[in-house]
């Protein structure tokens, strides 16, 4: 592509992400500039982090443009190829500019650690932005929120600004690590008896001891990946095991709580996702009070691939 031409696409992307509030205003400065096919770009990502871009590209070479200078206001450039499942977790490779590979973004004044030498995800996922807005929106303050696949724990530190009490599961104690670095970012404390608490478990083996120590929660956040394995060799697909996990969920969460229940998974369309989590709620004998779709972000102009329902539950 023309450079004149990809300067006009990407001048339209910017305008088009500056009548996003958050964004115009610097409260968010990690977002997607340029989203593909919803930007006449198919094949090619940019997401921006306070300044540094993340390009990807999938089954197109990485973009001339971009390659001999750097944008205004961009700091440096980093480039993840996108071929297959596995090259998702490749850490990107450093184009040009800064190379320094640690930054902090900001969402919605919220501070959170990236890091362009981490493969799989740099930190954060921000297709969520608007649900993490929901959450700390809805969170009353002592409200306890159960935050599992938690990764780097940005949903719990979103909870921790409305002084919510957050459990954060996920298999990773690495990532747990992380999040607890960005509770410190945002000076929130979260040691021992600070009301924020980190399981490095199985996330079934963890609503099983919370069922069994009744515990419960007013809001739950399940956001698993396509596919994983336990450490003891266990398999988990979204399409066959989402509704299963949502009973378990059910049967732990506080009488008039609320699921978040999310999947990137794009094969699934949003009818079978809502099936399922009814399915879920059905086996846990509980009742659908309300099930309600948020949509993705406005910068997110391409395919909505993320589906996301707020479901609440007696
Ligand atoms: C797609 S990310 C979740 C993203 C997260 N919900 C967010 O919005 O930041 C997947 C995470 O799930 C974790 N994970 C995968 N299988 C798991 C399991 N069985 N139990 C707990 N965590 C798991 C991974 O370690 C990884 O951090």
């Amino acid at each position: 592509m023309q450079q004149a031409a990809f300067d006009q696409i990407l001048n339209r992307a910017a305008r088009k992400r500056a009548l996003i509030p958050s964004i115009s205003s610097g409260e968010t400065n990690a977002y997607r500039l340029l989203d593909g096919e919803g930007d006449g770009v198919p094949g090619l990502c940019i997401d921006v982090y306070a300044g540094h871009w993340l390009v990807q590209t999938r089954d197109i070479p990485f973009p001339d443009s971009l390659r001999d200078r750097l944008p205004d206001g961009c700091l440096s450039v980093w480039w993840k190829a996108l071929t297959n499942e596995e090259s998702q977790r490749d850490a990107p490779i450093w184009i040009a500019g800064a190379g320094q590979t640690s930054v902090t973004g900001l969402e919605n004044g919220i501070v959170y650690l990236i890091d362009f030498a981490s493969g799989y995800s740099q930190g954060i996922f921000l297709d969520q932005r608007d649900n993490r807005a929901w959450l700390r929106r809805v969170c009353d303050p002592g409200d306890r929120v159960l935050n599992l696949f938690a990764y780097t724990c940005a949903f719990s530190v979103a909870a921790g600004m409305a002084n919510a009490a957050t459990t954060s599961v996920d298999l990773s104690a690495n990532y747990l690590d992380w999040g607890r670095r960005n509770f410190a970012q945002n000076a929130i404390p979260c040691d021992d008896g600070s009301g924020h608490r980190f399981f490095a478990w199985d996330t079934f083996d963890f609503l099983k001891m919370a069922k069994r120590k009744g515990e419960r929660y007013q809001f739950i956040v399940c956001d698993p990946p396509t596919f994983s394995r336990n450490k003891s060799g266990k398999v988990f697909r979204v399409e066959k095991d989402y509704g299963n996990l949502i009973a378990r969920c059910a049967e732990v969460l506080a009488p008039g709580g609320v699921i978040l229940c999310s999947t990137n998974h794009r094969v699934l369309t949003p009818w079978k996702f809502e099936e399922m989590v009814r399915f879920g709620v059905n086996e846990a004998g509980a009742q659908v009070v309300s099930l309600v779709f948020n949509e993705m972000p406005d910068d997110f102009t391409g395919e909505a691939y993320l589906k996301s329902v707020r479901v609440e539950i007696d």
